[in-house]
């Protein structure tokens, strides 16, 4: 691309126009009931931005081959997206977000070798952007192996891991400086190389249930690299979209390091103190109480008050609906009902209140942690529909666990307690559930779906 081009007025103009499209969709974006519309509003920003591009009057070289790869990227993200099951969205999006921050370091890698400039400016942003969007890229590969369980979901700690992680920091910091004041092109390639194996060092001691944490991290600096690749080839657009990215994943990733209730150091680095330690999984025989769906409808029947608890387990069994029925059908017996909501139940931000608004349950029937935790004392009985870890109370006092310090809804202080679940198996963070083994806890096991269908029939008779 030329750097002495300069877009005309109606160019800018559709820039503007894309960049507050891009911030109204993040509005848009932040209550479940506008969700939708938010998401076609960025559409509808991206492609504006994109299409101005061919008419701006800047001369495209390879016309066909970006034109080819446009239609591949589309049909292939299109598809993706289309056919993902919502219970491996997180690493759809650590994929997307990978490629993001992998493009933004080849573009300025090209712009690099082509425009062959000694601006100072031009090579500090070049080289953030090599090094974060590799960082990125790497770093989301391996998010995206530990979610699709192609690796262990553990922390993995290599030999010297914590040495060989700051050496390869330093030296990408030198190599990055070095490159400012002495561009040369192998030095491009090594600092790319560095990055990329960073990135990978970065994300590997990270435990499996932090590791949205991470990829929200990624996000962020996939937008800073966005942003910085903007500078490179002196498009606004490109600055605003990635800053916007860069900022909102910031924030994301505080308010999930803020629900899990651990410092951002400590999720990243916690593997290298041993702060992370993995669960020590299930194996049990102690004895629990397990009932049978006619006995969980007589407790739900005869309640005043219940409250639904749903976790990864609903989105696994798909029993949105059915959950639906089931509170439906309690609500007109006169039993007051609500639906928990933990801010990191499922496997992605806001995961249960997408799951339910498939299913069209009314928002205000949806209580957030906070707001629901004093009612758990009085209430009768707390139906937990495929969730442990938001329920678990080492949360509160096994400070060896994974989850230590993570703020938990607290249905042990409920009257009765109904787990449907199809084993003893423990949940995301692999540790065993004390409440399981609560005399007031009765388990109905089986899939979600299968035993909520049975009391729905068997409650209807009650
Ligand atoms: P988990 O602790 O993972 O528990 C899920 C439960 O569902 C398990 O007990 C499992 O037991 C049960 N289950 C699975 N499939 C089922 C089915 N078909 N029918 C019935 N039960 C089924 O889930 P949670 O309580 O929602 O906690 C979320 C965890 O994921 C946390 O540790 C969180 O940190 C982590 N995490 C969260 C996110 C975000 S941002 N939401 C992203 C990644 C990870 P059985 O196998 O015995 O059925």
């Amino acid at each position: 691309m030329s750097e002495t081009h300069v877009d005309p007025m109606w160019v800018q103009v559709s820039y503007l126009v894309a960049a507050v499209l891009f911030i109204l969709a993040l509005k848009s974006m932040s209550s479940p009931r506008t969700a939708r519309t938010g998401v076609l509003i960025g559409a509808i920003g991206a492609a504006l931005a994109t299409g101005v591009l061919f008419f701006s009057g800047i001369k495209l070289a390879n016309l066909a081959l970006i034109v080819g790869f446009l239609v591949v990227g589309s049909v292939l993200g299109l598809v993706a997206a289309r056919r993902v099951k919502m219970t491996a969205m997180p690493q759809l999006v650590a994929l997307f977000n990978g490629v993001g921050g992998g493009a933004a370091a080849l573009i300025a890698v090209v712009e690099y070798l082509v425009v062959d400039s000694d601006d100072l400016l031009f090579l500090i942003f070049t080289v953030a952007t090599v090094i974060v969007g590799s960082i990125a890229f790497s770093g989301s590969i391996v998010t995206y192996l530990k979610l699709q369980e192609l690796m262990t979901t553990r922390p993995v700690v290599i030999p010297l891991g914590k040495w060989i992680t700051i050496l390869v920091a330093v030296a990408t910091v030198v190599g990055g400086v070095w490159l400012i004041v002495q561009p040369q092109e192998w030095l491009l390639w090594a600092l790319l190389g560095l990055s990329l194996v960073f990135g990978v060092l970065f994300v590997l001691p990270v435990g499996g249930a932090d590791v949205p944490i991470v990829i929200s991290l990624l996000n962020a600096m996939t937008g800073l690299a966005v942003a910085a690749s903007g500078y490179v080839l002196g498009n606004v657009l490109l600055l605003i979209a990635g800053t916007l990215v860069g900022a909102s994943g910031t924030l994301l990733t505080n308010l999930m390091a803020k629900a899990m209730g651990r410092p951002l150091t400590s999720t990243l680095f916690g593997a290298f103190s041993g702060t992370t330690a993995g669960g020590a999984g299930s194996g049990s025989d102690r004895p629990v109480r397990s009932g049978s769906a006619n006995d969980v409808a007589i407790m739900l029947g005869f309640a005043g008050k219940v409250i639904l608890v749903p976790g990864y387990g609903l989105a696994v069994a798909q029993a949105q609906s059915t959950l639906r029925e089931l509170a439906d059908l309690l609500s007109e017996k006169g039993i007051e009902v609500d639906y928990a909501i933990h801010p990191v139940a499922g496997r992605m931000p806001g995961h249960m209140n997408v799951l339910l608004a498939e299913a069209n349950v009314p928002y205000e029937q949806l209580k957030e942690m906070d707001e629901i935790n004093p009612e758990f004392s009085a209430t009768d009985v707390v139906l937990v529909v495929g969730a442990n870890d938001v329920v678990n109370p080492a949360a509160r006092t096994d400070q060896t666990a994974p989850i230590y310090g993570m703020p938990i809804l607290d249905v042990d202080a409920a009257q009765q307690i109904v787990f449907l679940k199809r084993s003893m198996r423990p949940g995301f963070a692999g540790i065993e559930n004390e409440i399981l083994f609560d005399p007031k806890t009765t388990l109905l096991f089986g899939d979600a779906k299968d035993s909520l269908t049975k009391v729905v029939a068997a409650l209807k008779n009650v």
